[in-house]
């Protein structure tokens, strides 16, 4: 068992801003102690973006985050952007390319992103206990001592980088909620976030036949002025919808409330339909078919009771009108979500309220700092939680 060692700064949580907080406060000459209790280094990193990494959104900007507070993580985003994070792969010689709407992710996979975090830690002497359980954190008049696995260990700040709910499995606990709680914190309830919908069995029935099916839409939830929109991709599961546009839209739905689908964004089927009318050979199925998939439409047909081989002249102006409408809003009723075991993230988390916006700092408790995914700050699909992670981490790191 090491003996307890000298340090200014303990770190719980050695995943994305911990790691990075360590090796940004060991620059500024402070001797850092890492504790994470899962026995790989952080598993989340090596997971993310399909193995990838997708680390940053060149577009990162506080418009892209969803808190109690949106102005919360302006100052951190501000202080540590993109383009700072970019320039350490590049002085690491880490390739990398954009995928989609300014998504940055690893030419070679996610593990040089963990293997740089390590070497930059290395670097400046960081130390690391893993796997070491903590059992209980102290706070003394001049700092912070936690028990742990590895013995007792004290120091006059502590930060934590415990993450979110999402994935436990790998290491995900409620220990930032719980230690946060210890010091009368707020916690802002924690919910699924980036996360598939899932419908009753019953009312997915007809639809459950198009699993695997993907296609582009416009995706919206909320009332009036908290109407959220996205332009993204979607796919049919047998118990639900998922894809980009619905892990997005789920950051944004409320339990008990509609979500809307434009299943064909780029069209205006109901004046497309007029005007297919007047070409009366062709049949409705096939008129459909050549803007959707045919497996799409032939479902959707059969579900709005329409025959596909009616020829076009034949149908009703109303039947068509109806199909349109029923095309361009569909409007669904999730039952739920495919919980922690599938988010990406975690809705909600430490209230911002009694945090510094510019260190991260505890207004309760001096020392102590909430970094990451642990903060109520959610980033949207796209590389946006791990700039929070770096910024978050940078931020406090200064401020420690
Ligand atoms: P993170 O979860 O990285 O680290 C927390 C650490 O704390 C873990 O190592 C854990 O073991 C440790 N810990 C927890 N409880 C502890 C305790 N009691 N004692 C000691 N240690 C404890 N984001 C993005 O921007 N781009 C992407 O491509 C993806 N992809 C992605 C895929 C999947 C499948 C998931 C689940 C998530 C993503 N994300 C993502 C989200 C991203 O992974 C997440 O937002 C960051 O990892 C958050 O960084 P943190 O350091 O806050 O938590």
């Amino acid at each position: 068992m090491p003996a307890s060692p000298d340090v200014d700064l303990l770190i719980i949580g050695a995943g994305a801003a911990g790691l990075f907080c360590a090796a940004q406060a060991g620059q500024l000459g402070l001797r850092v102690l890492l504790i994470d209790h899962a026995p790989r280094l952080a598993e989340k990193i090596r997971i993310s973006g399909g193995g990838r990494c997708n680390f940053t959104n060149r577009e990162a900007g506080p418009a892209n985050y969803l808190s109690e507070n949106p102005h919360f993580c302006r100052s951190a985003l501000a202080r540590y952007t993109p383009q700072d994070f970019i320039a350490l792969l590049q002085k690491h010689g880490i390739g990398f390319h954009e995928k989609h709407r300014g998504q940055l992710f690893c030419d070679d996979g996610s593990e040089r992103i963990i293997q740089m975090l390590k070497d930059e830690c290395e670097a400046v002497g960081v130390q690391r206990w893993q796997p070491c359980t903590v059992a209980a954190v102290h706070a003394l008049a001049d700092g912070f001592e936690l028990e742990t696995s590895q013995g007792t260990v004290r120091a006059p700040s502590l930060v934590v980088a415990c993450g979110g709910l999402p994935v436990p499995k790998i290491g995900a606990s409620d220990f930032g909620l719980r230690l946060a709680q210890q010091f009368g914190h707020e916690v802002v309830t924690p919910r699924p976030a980036l996360v598939p919908l899932t419908f009753s069995a019953e009312s997915w029935a007809p639809f459950a036949e198009l699993s695997g099916l993907s296609l582009e839409v416009v995706v919206s939830a909320g009332q009036g002025k908290q109407r959220t929109r996205f332009l993204e991709d979607l796919l049919f599961t047998h118990r639900g919808l998922s894809g980009p546009a619905i892990l997005q839209i789920s950051s944004f739905w409320q339990p008990g409330q509609p979500i809307e689908i434009d299943l064909l964004p780029s069209l205006d089927l109901a004046a497309a339909l007029r005007e297919a009318k007047g070409n009366s050979r062709k049949q409705l199925g096939n008129v459909l078919g050549e803007w959707m998939p045919a497996r799409l439409s032939q479902t959707w047909l059969k579900q709005q009771g329409l025959d596909g081989s009616r020829p076009m002249a034949e149908c009703r102006d109303k039947d068509l009108e109806t199909l349109a409408r029923s095309l361009k809003q569909w409007q669904l009723t999730p039952a739920g979500d495919e919980g922690w075991k599938k988010a990406e993230v975690m809705r909600g988390g430490v209230s911002t309220r009694e945090l510094s916006s510019q260190t991260l700092e505890s207004r309760r408790q001096p020392g102590l700092f909430f970094i990451g995914e642990v903060v109520d700050v959610t980033g949207w699909l796209g590389g946006y939680n791990f700039q929070w992670a770096w910024a978050s981490a940078h931020a406090c790191a200064q401020g420690a």
